[in-house]
């Protein structure tokens, strides 16, 4: 027999007199669905329209075609010699070399792969012809005294008042050694190198913007102290250029953000003080500066466990209060900030000191997240080169908003052995298309696009990329 349970609540909706009450609430809510579903549609498809106006631009456009090609690199580790650095030789026994080992041995024989010598330099101020304005990733560059450039870890300022690209850097200008033993190779500060160009291809030295303390031992930037990754942002309510760099002394265990000020991008900039941020250990750091004018701070904490990121106070002087904490427990470092069409995306890179590990990219559709991480972003045939960021690592992402969803990424191609003879590799960065990895918060709407960053021996610019209409 069928015992009817007396406590189970009806299913069926009663619309009767007594129901009228619950059949409108219904209408009320079927309705709020229905809006709510339209506003996803629109919201969804308003971004696609965006996306496959850009898709069909980059898909049809010959240069940015050609930008988009994928290269082919195949790098053999060769056949094990006597002669090794001594580091190297240290490091053989234990394990087969890799083709990481060979980039790090000073004397492998294939150093000039990946340090290719002076007969190959960039020279911007050479006849180059046919040659003008291509980039070659890991060659000496020179700048337009004829002298390599010295701006490692760098970023980039346009400076709107002059229409002109101004690059910091790290000067390591100086003799590569170990503080102690178990020390990472380092070179004295020498301060921050700034480079100008209009054409982000032939540079001028402006000179060393802020220099090293030489006398005061307990100064935060004595030239036996830590002066890494500076970036510069252009305060519009105060006027001023303002400089953030990492601080450290030489075993890494300061941790902190230096801030320094100028009226002119050129400077000298007035170093003002280092804190710790909100309290926290802060390593690789960088600024983004929004549309909305307002500047946020990414730097690795908890010993490089996860990202922070908060807004600076109106002046850029300071950090607010405001933190989140991202990414974490994914040890991550060198983060570099960019928007496309209003969507947040960041590259980043492992934590192995100088040696070169895999870069991933993430978005984010709020600055101060969830973010999410889509995967390796490197486009190259080479497993190596891929999992390597093409031997580099990231310190910068330049937006060319002439060419919608297109940047240049830049990096770092550190040499440890021989710090001052670091190399960059700028290649370009494109959005566009499905992520190749599954995410975790999207509610299966595409709500952003991949990132790919195209190895190329040789590239430049499309025609028009500094033409906005
Ligand atoms: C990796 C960082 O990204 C660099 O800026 C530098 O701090 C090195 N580590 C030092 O080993």
């Amino acid at each position: 027999m069928r015992m009817r349970n007396k406590y189970r609540k009806p299913t069926t909706l009663r619309c009767n007199a007594a129901g009228s009450r619950c059949s409108k609430s219904v209408a009320v809510w079927s309705l709020v669905g229905c809006l709510l579903m339209l506003h996803i549609y629109y919201f969804v498809h308003q971004k696609d329209g965006k996306r496959t106006e850009n898709q069909f631009r980059m898909v049809h456009d010959p240069q940015l075609r050609e930008l988009q090609q994928v290269e082919e690199e195949n790098i053999q580790i060769p056949p094990p010699r006597g002669k090794r650095s001594p580091r190297a030789a240290k490091r053989r026994p234990k394990r087969p070399t890799t083709i990481i080992d060979e980039f790090l041995d000073e004397n492998s024989q294939l150093r000039s792969t990946f340090f290719p010598g002076e007969k190959t330099a960039i020279n911007p101020m050479n006849d180059a012809g046919n040659d003008s304005f291509f980039y070659y990733p890991g060659r000496i560059w020179l700048d337009t005294d004829g002298t390599p450039i010295q701006a490692h870890g760098g970023g980039i300022l346009y400076d709107e008042r002059t229409r002109t690209y101004y690059w910091y850097g790290e000067y390591k200008d100086g003799p590569t050694y170990h503080a102690h033993k178990k020390a990472a190779a380092r070179v004295d500060i020498i301060g921050v190198g700034c480079y100008s160009s209009t054409d982000l291809w032939k540079w001028k030295n402006e000179g060393i913007v802020l220099e090293a303390e030489e006398s005061n031992e307990t100064h935060d930037i004595h030239k036996s102290n830590v002066l890494e990754r500076p970036k510069v942002v252009y305060n519009e309510k105060t006027g001023k250029y303002v400089m953030w760099m990492h601080i450290d002394d030489a075993n890494y265990t300061k941790a902190s953000v230096g801030i320094a000020v100028s009226d002119y991008p050129t400077g000298p900039f007035n170093y003002l003080r280092s804190k710790r941020p909100h309290g926290f250990d802060s390593r690789d750091m960088t600024i983004f500066k929004d549309d909305d004018g307002v500047a946020y701070m990414v730097y690795s904490s908890e010993d490089n466990s996860e990202l922070h990121i908060g807004p600076l106070t109106e002046d850029f002087l300071d950090v607010t209060p405001t933190v989140k904490r991202v990414l974490v427990g994914q040890h991550r470092e060198a983060p570099a900030l960019f928007k496309h069409q209003g969507t947040y995306y960041m590259i980043t890179s492992g934590c192995t000191g100088w040696a070169p590990n895999e870069a991933l990219a993430h978005a984010a559709e709020s600055i101060m997240g969830p973010w999410e991480t889509m995967g390796n972003p490197c486009v190259v045939k080479s497993k190596t080169f891929r999992h390597t960021t093409f031997f580099s690592q990231s310190t910068y992402v330049i937006p060319l908003p002439a060419i919608p969803g297109t940047f240049i990424f830049m990096a770092d191609r550190w040499n440890p052995a021989d710090l001052r003879d670091s190399r960059y590799v700028w290649l370009p960065l494109i959005v566009g298309g499905p992520v190749d990895r599954p995410l975790d918060y999207n509610f299966g709407f595409p709500l952003w696009s991949r990132v790919s960053i195209y190895w190329h021996r040789k590239w430049r610019l499309p025609q028009g990329w500094n033409v906005l209409k």
